[in-house]
């Protein structure tokens, strides 16, 4: 989850590389560097810390060129300083590479290339691709002497490699699924970078590199190779993503403008699928035909965190809508329990990035025991999007912000059109029911908005929460999953402990964590489990808890009831998580703003985990 960018053109490449970084920083914070080819020699820059202090280094000491590429690191190998940052340069000082991903294989390859008089200025895995290349650049040129470095490779790798002996290309190679390689095409300039954001100011015009692939980047343009050196024919894609709408705009941060921007994300995950006319749903790239659908007696959803809920909340909408039965599947387990699935069985991927490593590695778990893959997936271009059989773009543009908001929402409409479309598709929904349930999706953009108009009062609620040490959620059913994300919001950016839990298990022993310090919050829309969850807060009003209560706007009860109250808009009971769940990433955000924490770029996290 390291950022990459690289730039050959006529203008000169600190600038655009360096703008291109910040960018990309969510993806991972620790130390930063940036190489550039200046008057025939490489010049580096690197440090220890936060982009500003690379930025400080390179004002104090500038570096000037039209060939560069940079890096800011998520560090997995070596300490996060300066001498382990990213670019690397071998021992000639003629080539450099930044990398992201692991070598996993580096003991082996490190100690061999020392035997061989190989001397070593760092703790990194990354620094023993630079000293391989050097080994073979003795009798080849660049692109060779590469492809037989990456060739030793065990693991997953994103490289970029520059040399100063062939200063008209930069050389870029993918392996396996450590975070993609994208190139951009520009007039006269190519950019690379490890996710778009970093380069859509430049271009739309992109191509994105599969596993085992290589290109040699021109000024003129790019050459896609296997890694045996055949050319390949790339698709160019034109992505739609504007560079303004990856900017934070007038918010403090990108979480905060992700979560105000769920009113058009939601749209837009609607848009162009809905005839309301009709009541039916079109989703073409998922590629489905009725022979296929009927055969389908099983969908495994796979995700991880946040994903992992949207895809609870699918289970209930699959099985209720369209009567197929789910399952839902931690990745990073899914891909060593050796799973019972089969050419009738969907393995069902959900994605922001769609380059999370243990989702990638469940995927390629199902599709070698024959299961159809789909996936729901954000990021255009996406290994988890290219990969699948069939798949549904959140269409929710870029999302910044570490914890996920608006590529959480947009999942849970995504998997009921789905279910919708299973439904209609299989016969086992009514044509009335149908009706209903695409009215309902209509009401859903404004009810997102009528959420989001009462900030101010959970902002109230967050002030008096922020000395707090944990926190208990208490959901069920539909939006049991409701708990578990909302206590994830709030344990990842404010560094509360925190904890969801299905509220009918409380009286198998957490019921005796509730007392006057512990805040418990429960949701309790109205709903098919309404009764229950009032029972809850009884329940912990009984042990003297203190409950702050979800509930639907006029319930008088509850409000009689709990100690406080975030209202949401009366909502059909099937899309509830997608209204529940907004007051929940507020709270969290105002908490951990509050409380004067890095919200977009919580410590220890990284946007995409692409290592395992
Ligand atoms: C959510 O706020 C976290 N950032 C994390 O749980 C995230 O959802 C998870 O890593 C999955 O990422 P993905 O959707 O990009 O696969």
């Amino acid at each position: 989850m390291c950022g990459i960018v690289g730039y050959i053109g006529p203008r000169n490449a600190t600038p655009i590389i360096m703008n291109g970084l910040k960018k990309l920083e969510y993806r991972g914070y620790d130390s930063a560097g940036i190489a550039v080819l200046e008057n025939g020699g490489i010049e580096v820059r690197r440090d220890a810390g936060k982009l500003e202090r690379l930025s400080k280094l390179v004002q104090d000491s500038p570096i000037k060129g039209k060939l560069g590429i940079g890096h800011t690191r998520w560090a997995t190998h070596g300490e996060p300083n300066t001498r382990n940052a990213h670019p690397h340069l071998g021992m000639t000082g003629d080539v450099v590479v930044v990398h992201n991903g692991i070598v996993e294989n580096f003991t082996t390859l490190k100690d061999e290339l020392i035997s061989e008089g190989a001397e070593f200025q760092s703790e990194t895995d990354t620094e023993v691709i630079v000293h391989l290349i050097e080994r073979y650049l003795s009798e080849n040129d660049l692109t060779t002497a590469v492809q037989k470095a990456l060739s030793l490779l065990k693991g997953a790798h994103g490289i970029v490699v520059m040399s100063k002996n062939e200063p008209d290309k930069i050389i870029a190679a993918r392996i396996g699924n450590a975070g993609g390689v994208v190139l951009g095409i520009g007039q006269d300039e190519m950019f690379i970078a490890s996710d778009l954001p970093a380069i859509l100011e430049h271009t739309r015009k992109m191509i994105f590199l599969e596993s085992h692939q290589m290109a040699v980047v021109t000024r003129q343009g790019v050459k896609v190779t296997g890694m045996d050196g055949k050319e390949i024919d790339a698709e160019v894609h034109n992505v739609p993503w504007d560079p303004v709408s990856a900017e934070k705009g007038e918010y403090r941060h990108f979480m905060h403008k992700e979560i105000h921007e769920q009113v058009r994300s939601l749209t837009d995950t609607i848009a162009g699928r809905v005839d309301f006319e009709t009541a039916t749903i079109q989703l073409p790239s998922l590629n489905l035909t009725p022979e296929l659908v009927k055969k389908i007696n099983k969908i495994v959803i796979i995700a991880c965190g946040t994903a992992s809920y949207a895809g609870m909340v699918g289970k209930v909408l699959i099985e209720r809508i369209a009567r197929i039965p789910v399952e839902v599947e931690i990745a990073s387990e899914f891909r060593y329990a050796d799973p019972i699935v089969d050419a009738r069985t969907v393995v069902l991927a959900i994605s922001q990035s769609g380059e999370t490593a243990d989702t990638l590695a469940a995927m390629e778990e199902g599709r070698q025991k024959g299961a159809i893959l789909w996936s729901i997936v954000n990021a255009i271009g996406s290994q988890a999007m290219r990969i699948a059989d069939g798949f549904i773009s959140m269409q929710v543009g870029p999302e910044i912000g570490v914890a996920s908001t608006k590529a959480y929402t947009a999942p849970l409409v995504d998997l009921y059109m789905l279910a919708i479309l299973l439904g209609d598709m299989r016969g086992t929904l009514d044509e009335k029911k149908r009706r209903q349930l695409v009215e309902d999706l209509r009401l859903v953009p404004d009810l997102a908005g009528r959420c989001l108009d009462r900030e101010e009062e959970v902002k109230k609620v967050a002030e008096s929460l922020l000395e707090v040490d944990n926190a208990l959620y208490l959901g069920r059913g539909v939006n049991m999953p409701t708990a578990f994300e909302g206590a994830l919001k709030l344990k990842e950016i404010s560094y509360i402990h925190a904890e969801g839990y299905p509220a009918g298990e409380m009286k198998h022993g957490p019921i005796a964590l509730i007392d006057a310090d512990l805040p418990v919050v429960v949701i309790a829309p109205r709903d098919p489990w309404y009764d229950k969850m009032f029972s809850q807060i009884e329940q912990a009003k009984a042990r003297g808890g203190r409950v702050i209560a979800v509930a639907t706007e006029g319930d008088e009860l509850i409000q009689s009831e709990a100690d406080q109250v975030l209202f949401v808009p009366e909502t059909p009971w099937l899309l509830s998580p997608v209204t529940t769940v907004i007051p929940l990433q507020l709270l969290a955000y105002h908490i951990a703003a509050q409380r004067g924490l890095d919200v977009d770029q919580p410590r220890n996290l990284a946007k995409s985990v692409t290592v395992e």
